[in-house]
């Protein structure tokens, strides 16, 4: 496949402003209308001082509960490969002081966050957005500590499809799985 081919192949995942912009606004009714995410976090197994990592953070509806979760001598990285995403999420930190939180903007599967230094990457509500499951997973796991997981969810597509992408990239083992998320550990 061509360089171009496959860089426009990577953007297709980036939805548009305009599609970016009714996501919030529908996630700001489900949020006031059904306030789950707290609870749903409480299994993620984040714990005070851990480096998380909020893959495909969107506008940052995780990102603030992580950064509640571990404190001031954890850190956490909200990685999007919207623009409009880390804007949102920029604008979270200055309104609540979030200082433990690092909003970084994705290069298609590269999000900048350094080799293995997270204890939980979490990737909600968007692996089955992703065209390449094998490459992305590969980064997922050359950001996570060797002893770290890697919390995801199905979103949009069946559990046996997430269960395949997952295995067959070779990179994850699946731990544990539940109906709302799997835990994974690096091969
Ligand atoms: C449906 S939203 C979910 C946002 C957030 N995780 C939540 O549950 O509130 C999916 C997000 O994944 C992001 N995304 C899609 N492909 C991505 C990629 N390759 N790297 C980083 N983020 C990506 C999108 O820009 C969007 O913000």
């Amino acid at each position: 496949m061509s360089i171009r081919k496959s860089a426009k192949k990577r953007d297709s995942e980036k939805m548009s402003d305009a599609g970016f912009r009714s996501m919030n606004t529908l996630f700001r009714i489900i949020d006031f209308l059904f306030p789950y995410i707290e609870k749903r976090v409480r299994k993620f197994g984040i714990e005070e001082g851990m480096t998380v990592v909020d893959y495909g953070c969107g506008p940052g509806r995780y990102t603030m509960k992580f950064s509640k979760l571990v404190g001031e001598t954890g850190k956490v990285y909200a990685v999007d490969i919207h623009e409009l995403a880390i804007q949102v999420v920029n604008n979270k930190i200055g309104k609540h002081s979030l200082e433990n939180v690092e909003p970084l903007l994705a290069d298609g599967y590269n999000s900048g966050v350094p080799d293995h230094v997270a204890d939980v990457v979490c990737a909600i509500d968007m692996f089955f957005i992703i065209k390449n499951p094998t490459a992305f997973l590969r980064e997922l796991k050359r950001i996570t500590k060797r002893d770290g997981i890697l919390v995801i969810d199905d979103g949009h597509q069946p559990r046996e499809e997430t269960k395949r992408k997952i295995l067959d990239s070779g990179h994850w083992t699946i731990q544990t799985e539940s109906r709302d998320h799997l835990k994974c550990k690096p091969t």
